[in-house]
């Protein structure tokens, strides 16, 4: 069956043979007159051919007289053409030649502007990942090496893994308003009583809360770490902001030790830094670790502090359901900032947030 009826096809001709001999009248100069030849008469992609093309769909009966029509179209618009090349042809060109001869002539004006040239100068400017993200991952595939998978939590935390099971319990002074971003300031002001208090929410201080989801999930031995933000209500300056991220380390085995815990992240910042950096560690106080310890690396003439790290202290691994006589445990919370700004010779934790791309493109 034909899909295209006699009565359709005469009518696109007629149509297409008004729009094509006004737009041959419309020409104005030979550049003009050259696209509307190829638009109508190229003998690829031309309108006209198109249209023979669609002859073939018609009904064999209705053929001949469509191909007469067809023929006829093609004669007037290839008259149409010869009669608007002579007409461009004796037509004064008008402005453009006078324009382009003043120009040469004047050297001190700017050339026209045209918005397809591409300068010369012009480079593409490729993105590239944040200096923190390339540290992170970076940080990713050194704990890989040594044997670290890559474990996860909410931002959005509760009191239990944020405090409670790591061992800080309500009275502490961890959990104080004042230092952490609580999601509800109207309950703080005004508690409610407790039966129909939920769990008041918070942006999670530091990733020690996914030891406790990983250790809650599944049985030792685990051996993961979780990289991620945490939020304090501190004052940005150098070395502080409000938002940062930490790498968690946590390895809980049958007979872990300080001195695991101590080559660990030795390894860490020899492969991550290079063989010369060097780890200090002093001791200190957390309370979801036992003995627990400042962990600092040297930088310029002295030593930055990285991070905290110490074994898991017995009341975390009961907290999960561990037995702390069968298994121990080390953990470590490092500043990912820290070992950005430490690789790239950064002084300020600032510079890392003002988006400014002069900055970040450095690296
Ligand atoms: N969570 C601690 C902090 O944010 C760091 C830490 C992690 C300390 C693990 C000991 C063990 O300061």
């Amino acid at each position: 069956m034909a899909t295209t009826t006699l009565d359709d096809y005469l009518a696109q001709l007629d149509q297409l043979q008004q729009q094509a001999l006004q737009r041959f009248r419309e020409c104005r100069n030979a550049q003009e007159l050259e696209q509307v030849r190829v638009e109508y008469l190229g003998a690829k992609r031309g309108v006209l051919r198109q249209v023979q093309q669609r002859l073939k769909e018609l009904a064999p009966e209705e053929k001949p007289q469509a191909g007469k029509r067809f023929n006829e179209l093609k004669k007037t618009l290839e008259a149409a053409l010869e009669e608007a090349k002579q007409r461009v042809a004796a037509s004064p060109q008008p402005e453009k030649p006078a324009k382009e001869k003043r120009r040469r002539g004047a050297e001190d004006l700017p050339p026209p502007f045209d918005p397809t040239a591409v300068p010369p100068q012009a480079q593409l400017r490729l993105g590239r990942l944040h200096p923190v993200t390339q540290t992170i991952r970076r940080m990713k595939e050194v704990m890989a090496r040594l044997g670290f998978e890559v474990a996860d939590g909410p931002e959005v935390e509760d009191p239990w893994h944020n405090f409670e099971a790591l061992n800080i319990p309500e009275a502490h002074p961890a959990r104080d308003p004042l230092d952490n971003f609580y999601l509800s300031t109207a309950r703080l002001t005004e508690p409610q009583p407790p039966q129909e208090e939920g769990p008041q929410l918070l942006l999670r201080s530091q990733t020690s809360t996914v030891q406790i989801r990983v250790m809650e999930k599944r049985p030792a031995p685990v051996r993961v770490i979780a990289l991620g933000r945490v939020y304090r209500p501190d004052t940005a300056d150098a070395t502080h902001f409000p938002m940062f991220h930490q790498m968690e380390g946590l390895y809980v085995d049958r007979g872990v030790t300080m001195a695991q815990l101590k080559t660990v992240l030795r390894l860490f910042a020899s492969m991550f830094f290079g063989p010369e950096v060097q780890v200090r560690f002093r001791p200190s106080f957390f309370p979801f670790t036992e003995p627990s310890v400042e962990v600092d690396m040297t930088w310029k003439d002295g030593w930055i502090e990285m991070g905290g790290a110490g074994m898991v202290d017995p009341a975390v691994l009961q907290a999960v359901g561990y037995d702390p006589e069968q298994v121990t445990g080390f953990a470590f919370g490092l500043g990912v900032e820290r070992v950005c700004m430490r690789q790239y010779g950064i002084d300020d934790i600032r510079l890392l947030y003002r988006n400014d791309v002069r900055f970040l493109q450095q690296f």
